[in-house]
């Protein structure tokens, strides 16, 4: 029998593979991952699948079938949100709320994974077709290739950073997200953002970046650049913000591998942050 490899160097051989797939060349600046301090465990996950019914595929049936149209208002959502006072009530909140057309044809709400110790949160888009089945942000393909990344500069995907979307339920057939729905899961994921009040906050994707930075540009002009996230939650001082980060969204990645280069840039100024940041 051939002798085990040694976990080690099979550690090492695929966070090399991973790099290479990056395009990163061997003058780049690479350090090498620290190991992160331990922090306390993740809260539980999980929540019940809701009734089905039809929903419109696309964002403009959506508004046009009148989805789109502040279902239960922004104001109403925002209530409910601000009656929370830890996570645990937050999730609940969600899981009752019913003022969402999505929730109607999700599975279930999806929540958040990871450690909300960790203080370092990351917002992605919206639950896609795995998200929806497990009820989990980030389990399905896109999510494999975030976990990578974020192993790639030494982060463990249970230990080290706590994920969530903005929005809780699957848009039909994955088809973007209205306007609308955005601004009605907004104060969800803002309140959500103010309790666990990470120190460093990493927006995936440009839905992502351009909903809690209200910023109009693409994600194109708003990656690789730290930018402050501000909030008006009671929560905050008025002026109080968290860096925030937006970079490219796994997904596009995948789509796209010529921009791992500018994804992995990305990636360092993270990892050089969270050191400085401690
Ligand atoms: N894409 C996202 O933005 N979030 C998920 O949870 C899965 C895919």
């Amino acid at each position: 029998m051939p002798p085990a490899a040694d976990p080690r160097e099979t550690a090492l051989k695929s966070l090399t593979a991973w790099w290479a797939d990056m395009g990163i060349e061997p003058d780049m600046p690479v350090s090498a991952p620290k190991p992160r301090p331990r922090v306390p465990e993740p809260a539980a996950k999980r929540s019940p699948p809701p009734a089905m019914q039809a929903a419109p595929a696309t964002a403009a049936a959506a508004r046009a079938a009148g989805f789109g149209e502040k279902a239960a208002d922004e104001a109403e959502a925002r209530k409910v949100a601000a009656k929370a006072r830890t996570v645990a009530e937050l999730k609940s909140a969600i899981e009752s709320f019913d003022g969402s057309p999505l929730k109607r044809t999700a599975r279930n709400t999806v929540f958040a994974r990871g450690n909300p110790g960790s203080g370092l949160m990351i917002v992605g888009e919206a639950p896609g077709k795995d998200e929806d089945e497990q009820g989990e942000p980030f389990v399905g393909k896109s999510g494999q290739l975030l976990d990578r990344m974020f192993a790639s500069i030494g982060l463990d995907r249970e230990r080290d950073v706590y994920i969530s979307n903005i929005l809780n339920w699957r848009p039909p057939g994955n088809r973007n997200p209205t306007t609308e729905e955005i601004a009605l899961a907004l104060p969800f994921i803002e309140r959500h953002i103010a309790l666990v009040k990470p120190k460093l906050v990493v927006c995936v994707g440009g839905v992502s970046a351009q909903a809690l930075l209200r910023a109009s540009a693409g994600i194109m002009r708003l990656r690789g650049r730290w930018a402050e996230y501000s909030l008006k939650d009671q929560k905050f001082e008025p002026g109080e913000h968290i860096p925030a980060l937006p970079i490219f969204h796994p997904a596009y990645l995948l789509r796209r591998p010529q921009e791992k280069k500018l994804a992995w840039r990305d990636l360092l100024m993270l990892q050089k942050r969270l050191e400085e940041t401690g």
